[in-house]
């Protein structure tokens, strides 16, 4: 894959931190390493421990350098989990021509540029108690009352801006921000993790049309509603895998370490008395020495009774989506849901939520992202079809949809310009 751009993409999660390092050329993307490591130092997205932290940062992209040496000339791009994201909508206004002028002004993409480099500058900082993660253009309102989506080559004396933002607490994301740039050297891009993961996920129609994404992560589970191409609704459900994993360890009085392992590998989210759940699971308890066993139909209703809770939780969520949003209410959600994160790989998940749901129900990966055959991800399935490495992926697929919106069409006057580019996607994410 020669001449193509690099993108080394973290996500840090509360369970782990996980790493791909993708070239892109043209629409395809090819995997050309990842590693997960355990994640330390980190809750939420609020570092608690910087030397623990960097540690388990430095270990993972140790482990990509390994498979892709040239590692530190890449583009590095991060997300991070939180339960404190907040979507909001703001509108901003800006003048186009001073009171006492007459006529009004051509909006060129150099002004639009300008404008959406200050919108960001106002909604983000130490002033605004913010930090903007991610930043979706809704609408542009000309002379207080035109409402269009492009407004390029038309004329006003004022517009409006519409936006949505997801953003965290300055400090929280300030310093993250300061320990990444201290570990890696230069100045993080930054996303939420949920957004990401959503990019990396959702097909562009499924985006467009409606669709609501559930990330059944460690601490919680994220359920984001998509329509018209942006996030629309943002929330949590305050229980995740760790749950499921803590009910395993209380019923079988095991390790954490070993509760995980038998979910990982003997995990039905489903008891179907059909299916052949007579086989024996074999584990150890608290004290490491003591075996035991337990048949897989049994261990599969532990698993089951949690995550039947957790999707009673979500499926309130999605009521009320469906409740309060217009779209929605006149057509449902046509996408339904996708299902992300390291719990969409517990097996039969998606059954368990279509029954509970029901709606239809998918698991996302990256690679199903696209249409099949589409032969725009190249890699080993064991990554692009792995639903936890969802948002690092959708790093890369934000950033290249920043840059493109970005970019101007008149290279030559560029010299300004990318260096006031560079400012904003520097700030920006
Ligand atoms: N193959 C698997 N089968 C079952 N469970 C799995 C599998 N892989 C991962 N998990 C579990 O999914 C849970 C969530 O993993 P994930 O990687 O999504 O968490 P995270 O991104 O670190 O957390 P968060 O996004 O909530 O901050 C983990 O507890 C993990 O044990
Ligand atoms: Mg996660």
């Amino acid at each position: 894959m020669a001449g193509h751009e690099v993108y080394t993409s973290i996500d840090i999660g509360s369970r782990s931190f996980k790493g791909t390092v993708v070239g892109v050329k043209g629409d395809s993307f090819e995997v050309l390493g990842y590693a997960e490591v355990n994640a330390r130092g980190i809750e939420s997205g609020d570092i608690k421990d910087v030397a623990a932290f960097k540690e388990a940062f430095n270990y993972l992209t140790d482990e990509l350098a390994k498979q892709y040496p040239r590692l530190s000339k890449s583009e590095v791009l991060i997300s991070f989990s939180s339960n404190k994201f907040t979507l909001e909508s703001h509108k901003e206004k800006f003048s186009l021509v001073e009171d006492d002028e007459e006529g009004e002004a051509m909006i060129t993409e150099e002004l639009l540029d300008d404008l959406r480099y200050e919108v960001f500058e106002r909604l983000s900082g130490p002033e605004s108690g913010k930090k903007v993660l991610n930043m979706f253009t809704k609408k542009f309102v000309l002379n207080g009352s035109r409402i269009v989506f492009n407004p390029v080559d038309m004329s006003a004396r004022d517009i409006e801006m519409e936006v949505s933002t997801v953003r965290i607490d300055y400090p929280i994301g300030e310093s993250l921000r300061a320990t990444l740039e201290d570990v890696i050297g230069i100045e993080p891009v930054m996303f939420s993790s949920p957004i990401s993961s959503a990019e990396g996920t959702l097909t562009a129609t499924e985006k467009d049309s409606g669709v609501v994404l559930v990330d059944l992560g460690y601490n919680f589970s994220t359920v984001v509603a998509y329509l018209n191409n942006m996030p629309i609704r943002l929330e949590y459900v305050p229980l995740g895998i760790r749950n499921v994993i803590k009910d395993i360890v209380y019923v079988f009085r095991t390790s954490f370490d070993e509760a995980e392992t038998m979910l990982k590998s003997y995990g039905f989210a489903v008891y179907d008395p059909t299916e052949d759940l007579d086989m024996e699971i074999e584990y150890r308890e608290i004290d490491g020495r003591t075996v035991k066993k337990v048949s897989a139909g049994k261990f599969a209703l532990v698993v089951n009774a949690r995550l039947m809770e957790i999707f009673n939780k979500v499926r309130r969520v999605y009521k009320d989506f469906e409740r309060s949003v217009q779209e929605y209410r006149e057509n449902g959600i046509p996408g339904g849901v996708v299902l992300t994160g390291g719990g969409a790989r517990i097996k039969r998940v998606s059954d368990l939520a279509t029954q509970v749901l029901r709606t239809n129900v998918r698991v996302g990966s990256f690679l199903r992202s696209f249409p099949v055959g589409s032969e725009r991800v190249i890699g080993d399935e064991e990554v692009t079809d792995n639903p936890s490495y969802s948002a690092t992926f959708g790093n890369v697929v934000n950033f290249l949809k920043v840059e493109s919106e970005m970019q101007r069409p008149q290279p030559k006057k560029s010299s300004g310009f990318m260096k006031g580019f560079k400012k904003f996607l520097k700030n920006l994410f």
